[in-house]
């Protein structure tokens, strides 16, 4: 397992918290130098301050990923600083909530660009290069909104199972190829993303799970080659009933996800 991780790097969007600062610090933990890219610059130096502290490498690229150049930009910036990016780990999302018609195009179309366009594009930037060296790979996280539509936050759920597909045929693409593609689906996990999406959803901590027990999941499957993995155990039982029910009756029963407590969260 050593020969997956010894002399490489990872770039991990969404590194400035939550998630994405977990799996850079389990990957600087494996010896692993890695590149951290979101908005926040101070928050990245911060998470990139640990990585070096715990003896670790780390880089920081801050950009705007719902920009429509940001993938080139970032792919030239990695080539001038004379990195080679062998493990993308294609984290960075948002997810605003409300029903489709209350929202206008603006609210939804960053979703879009940043769950779907830059992760597309990043991969299609850097997998070439996996490909040519054999080696690598890339880890898309996904979610369990995917698994059904979730009508308080349907762009997001829409785009988290575009994720789960594409990474699916990505990944049979890639047998026999020595280059890995992981979805991992996580539950609820306790990270800022709920704020920082102003999503009022009222769930016990109980079911919440840390980003690192996430990251810990993902790694281990990522090591395995795994195609796909869904941490949190009382959602694998929910995602996999979803697919053996009618998908308007998963629909019907995911619809209460995400529905506002607050009268004053829904747009008018
Ligand atoms: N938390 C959950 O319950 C949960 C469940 C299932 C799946 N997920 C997925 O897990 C991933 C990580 O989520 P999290 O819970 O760690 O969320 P989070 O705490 O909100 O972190 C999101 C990360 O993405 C970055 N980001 C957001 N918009 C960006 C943009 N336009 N350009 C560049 N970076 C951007 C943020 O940094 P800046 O704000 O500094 O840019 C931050 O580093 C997401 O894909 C999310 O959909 C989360």
């Amino acid at each position: 397992m050593d020969d997956l991780w010894r002399g490489t790097t990872a770039l991990v969007t969404g590194a400035s918290r939550g998630i994405g600062a977990s799996f850079a610090t389990a990957l600087a933990a494996r010896g692993v130098r890695v590149v951290l890219v979101a908005r926040t610059a101070a928050a990245l130096e911060e998470v990139a301050g640990a990585v070096r502290s715990a003896g670790g490498t780390a880089d920081v690229i801050a950009l705007d990923l719902a920009q429509p150049g940001a993938p080139a930009a970032l792919e030239a910036e990695v080539a001038r600083r004379g990195l080679t990016v062998d493990h993308l780990v294609n984290n960075a999302g948002v997810g605003p909530q409300g029903l489709f018609h209350q929202l206008p195009a603006a609210a939804h179309l960053p979703t879009i660009d940043v769950n779907v366009r830059a992760v597309t594009e990043l991969a299609a930037r850097f997998l070439p290069g996996m490909v040519a060296r054999r080696r690598g790979g890339i880890i898309n996280v996904a979610s369990t909104a995917a698994w059904q539509g979730l009508q308080w936050i349907p762009v997001y759920s829409g785009s988290k199972a575009f994720v789960i597909t594409w990474s699916e045929a990505v990944w049979v693409s890639l047998r026999g190829r020595g280059v890995r593609c992981l979805a991992v689906s996580p539950g609820p996990v306790a990270t800022p993303f709920f704020e920082h999406n102003q999503l009022d959803v009222p769930l016990p901590g109980w079911l919440m799970q840390s980003p690192d027990t996430v990251v810990r999941a993902a790694l281990r499957a990522y090591e395995r080659d795994a195609c796909h993995v869904l941490p949190h155990p009382a959602f694998r039982l929910l995602a996999w009933g979803t697919r053996l029910a009618p998908r308007w009756l998963a629909a019907r029963l995911g619809g209460w996800y995400g529905a506002p407590t607050s009268p004053s969260t829904p747009p008018s």
